[in-house]
């Protein structure tokens, strides 16, 4: 069932992600004014890309994910005039060395592990550049182990957690977009040093709502220049039902309860699992 993933270091990855590329991440020229847009998959990358697209005069270029492709990934990112945003859903550790030390900004969006098992879950199942598994059962057990893409949820979220005070990390949460759209864009352009209005983030907040995405996503469907998720170029794949606690739905109770138990072992020192605690 890995048949269309490699692993590197431990962690598996499709193969739009080079071998050749994930071994020279660390000769990637950073700049100083990089943003780099981090998250664990199906956390709601598109959705602040899309945010950071549509603010006006934002002065940026929104590129493809830094692990996506091959050794002439940073050639092609050199070619980039304007302040990039560059998308990616590796570890902090994993991240290359230059982009630390030159403390580029970095946005890291984090979802309700439930909830993001369960998309991941349709991920696997409608795009062809992940294995097929058949029962949410056989899905949950693998999601559990970290046998999954970009690895265990909870190593990715501790991992990026130990660097939350950092000052040029901005920690977003999905639910808290759901909630509050206009605050969460708000942060997202005070982060990046712009100014916005607050006309212009309604209009944002208009241009960014879940319909308004789903259907907007075949006219730009397939375009690499808007692959923000290494694991395809297909947009027509990504915006599913966009809903906080759709998880209920899937969840047996006794695969609630065996969740619920390795969250707890797994996050205890954690204070951002507050955010999903029940
Ligand atoms: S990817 O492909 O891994 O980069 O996916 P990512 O963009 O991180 O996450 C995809 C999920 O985010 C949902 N989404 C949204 N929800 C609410 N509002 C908006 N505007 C929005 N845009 C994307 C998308 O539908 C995926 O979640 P599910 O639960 O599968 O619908």
């Amino acid at each position: 069932q890995f048949n269309v993933l490699h692993r590197f270091k431990g962690i598996l990855f499709s193969a739009m992600s080079s071998e050749a590329l994930l071994n020279s991440l660390d000769s990637f020229d950073a700049r100083e004014d990089d943003v780099f847009l981090v998250s664990y998959p199906k956390s709601g990358t598109h959705w602040i890309a899309e945010v950071i697209e549509n603010i006006p005069n934002a002065g940026i270029t929104l590129t493809s994910p830094i692990e996506f492709g091959d050794i002439s990934k940073f050639e092609e990112l050199k070619m980039y005039s304007k302040r990039r945003v560059i998308p990616t859903h590796l570890s902090y550790d994993m991240l290359p060395m230059n982009i630390k030390q030159k403390q580029c900004k970095i946005i890291y969006i984090v979802r309700n592990p439930k909830d993001t098992a369960v998309s991941l879950f349709h991920y696997y199942k409608d795009n062809p550049n992940l294995p097929c598994i058949e029962t949410w059962a056989t899905f949950l057990e693998l999601f559990l182990r970290g046998d999954v893409v970009y690895g265990s949820w909870f190593d990715h979220v501790l991992n990026w957690e130990e660097h939350e005070n950092d000052k040029n990390i901005l920690i977003i949460f999905y639910e808290e977009m759901k909630e509050d759209l206009f605050k969460s864009i708000k942060k997202i352009a005070t982060f990046l040093g712009i100014n916005v209005s607050d006309s212009e983030i309604n209009k944002i907040a208009r241009k960014t709502s879940f319909s308004e995405m789903k259907n907007n996503a075949a006219k730009i469907n397939c375009d690499p220049n808007h692959t923000i998720c290494a694991l395809t170029s297909n947009r027509n794949l990504v915006f599913r039902k966009g809903a906080v606690g759709d998880w209920i739905n899937y969840f047996t109770s006794k695969q609630k309860r065996v969740f619920d138990e390795l969250f707890t072992e797994k996050m205890k020192h954690s204070e951002l699992a507050r955010h999903f605690e029940d």
